[in-house]
C-alpha cells in the first residue's frame, strides 16, 4: 500500500516536471502542438477552455470606431538584450536590470491609465522558403508574411512579467504586420543579421544597443481587443494593439533568417481563434459617407465602412517612386473600398 502511495507521488512529481517544460510546437501534426497545449499541463487548460483567446482574425466590417483610444508612447532608449533561438521562434528578451535606462516604458491608448514595460518581442513568419505566410492575426482573413509582437507587463500593478501574466490587466502587446517592401526597417534588418548566429535550438546572441521603438512605423492607428497569449499558457491577460501600419522588409532580408534546425523553421503561428463577441475598437479615422442619406442613424458603428487591407496593391505602390510617399500612409484607411475589392488577395 505504501508503495503504491510512493510510486503515485514519484509519478505525480514527474508528471508536473514533463508539464512544466513540456516542450511546445506550433506544428499540429506533432503532439506538442496548439491543439494539445491545454491538454499536457493544468496550468496551460486556458488554452483548450479559454473562450477569450488569439489570435483572431480582425473583420473590418466589425470595428468600434472609438475617438477616445489616444496614441502609444513608447520608450525611445537603446537598451541591452538577449537574441534567443527558443526553439519554436526567436524571443529577444530584454535584459532590465540595469534600472530606469533599461527600461522601455509604454504608456498611453489602451494601456492607460497604466504604465506597461517592455519585456520581450515575439517574431512570428512562415515557411520562408516558399514565401508562405506566417502572421498570427489577419485582417479581413488576409495572412500576412509576418508578425512582430513587443509584450510588456504592467509595472504598476505587478513585479515581473511571470507574475503580471496571469493577472487582471496583467499584459499588453503590440503588434506589427510585417509585409515585403523595397527596403528593410533598419532594426529588423540588424535582427536578421544577428539571426544568423543563432540557428541551433537555444543558440543565444547579446544585442548590446536594440531600439524597440526603431522596429515600429507609424503608431497613431491601432486596432485594439481583449485577448491571449498566443503561446503556452493562453492566459487571458493580454490587451492587443494592432497597428495599422504594416512594417517593411525586403525579400532577400527576409530569407536571409535561414535556420538548418528544423524546428525553428516556420510556420510558427497558432491557428486562429473565434471572436465570440468581443470588441474590437479602433481609432483609425475613416472617411465615412454615409449611404443613409440624411444620417438619420446616430451610431458610432461603422457598419459599411469597407476598408480593406491590401497587400498586392500596398506592394506596387511602395515600387514606384513616385509613390513611395503616399505608401508610406497608404494603409487601411486610405484604399478606397470599391477599388480594392476586385483586387482582393485572399489566402
Ligand atoms: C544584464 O546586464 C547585466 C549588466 O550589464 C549583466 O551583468 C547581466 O549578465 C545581463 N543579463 C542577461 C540575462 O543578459
Ligand atoms: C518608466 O516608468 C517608471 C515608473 O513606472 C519610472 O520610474 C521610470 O523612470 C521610467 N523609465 C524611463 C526610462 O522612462
Ligand atoms: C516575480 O515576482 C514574484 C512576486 O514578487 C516573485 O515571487 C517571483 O520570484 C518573480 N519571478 C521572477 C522570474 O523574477
Ligand atoms: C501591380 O503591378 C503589376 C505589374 O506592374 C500589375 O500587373 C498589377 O495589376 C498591379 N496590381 C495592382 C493592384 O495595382
Amino acid at each position: 500500500m505504501v508503495q503504491v502511495f510512493l510510486d503515485l507521488f514519484v509519478f505525480m512529481a514527474i508528471s508536473k516536471r514533463i508539464a512544466a517544460d513540456y516542450p511546445w510546437t506550433f506544428d499540429n501534426d506533432l503532439f506538442g502542438g496548439p491543439d494539445f497545449w491545454g491538454l499536457v499541463s493544468k496550468t496551460w487548460r486556458m488554452c483548450t477552455v479559454g473562450q477569450l483567446q488569439s489570435p483572431i482574425n480582425i473583420d473590418p466590417s466589425r470595428l468600434l470606431f472609438d475617438p477616445g483610444l489616444t496614441s502609444i508612447v513608447i520608450g525611445h532608449q537603446q537598451i541591452e538584450a538577449e537574441f534567443r533561438n527558443a526553439g519554436p521562434l526567436p524571443i529577444v528578451t530584454v535584459n532590465d536590470t540595469n534600472g530606469a535606462s533599461g527600461q522601455i516604458n509604454v504608456t498611453g491608448g489602451p494601456a492607460g491609465p497604466y504604465n506597461y514595460r517592455l519585456h520581450h518581442v515575439m517574431f512570428h513568419f512562415g515557411r520562408l522558403p516558399d514565401g508562405e505566410m506566417g502572421s498570427e492575426h489577419t485582417i479581413d482573413k488576409v495572412r500576412f508574411p509576418a508578425e512582430i509582437q513587443l509584450l510588456c507587463y504592467n509595472s504598476d500593478l505587478y513585479e515581473n512579467f511571470t507574475q503580471a501574466m496571469t493577472q487582471p490587466r496583467g499584459l499588453l502587446a503590440l503588434s506589427f504586420i510585417v509585409d515585403i517592401g523595397d527596403a528593410s526597417n533598419v532594426e529588423l534588418r540588424k535582427l536578421t543579421v544577428a539571426s544568423q548566429s543563432i540557428t541551433y535550438k537555444d543558440s543565444v546572441t547579446t544585442l548590446t544597443r536594440f531600439q524597440p521603438s526603431g522596429l515600429l512605423s507609424n503608431i497613431r492607428h491601432y486596432v485594439t481587443y481583449e485577448g491571449s497569449l498566443t503561446y503556452p499558457g493562453c492566459y487571458e491577460t493580454v490587451t492587443w494593439v494592432i497597428m495599422n501600419n504594416p512594417i517593411y522588409i525586403t525579400r532577400e532580408d527576409q530569407t536571409e533568417i535561414k535556420q538548418p534546425n528544423p524546428v525553428f523553421m516556420g510556420p510558427n503561428y497558432r491557428p486562429l481563434k473565434p471572436l465570440n463577441g468581443r470588441l474590437i475598437r479602433t481609432n483609425i479615422d475613416v472617411k465615412y459617407e454615409s449611404r443613409s442619406a440624411g444620417g438619420t442613424c446616430p451610431s458610432n458603428i461603422y457598419l459599411d465602412m469597407g476598408y480593406r487591407s491590401n497587400p498586392r496593391r500596398l506592394r506596387n505602390a511602395s515600387r514606384d517612386p513616385d509613390k513611395r510617399d503616399l505608401a508610406k500612409h497608404l494603409s487601411l484607411e486610405t484604399i478606397d473600398p470599391l477599388d480594392s475589392i476586385e483586387n482582393f488577395d485572399f489566402v
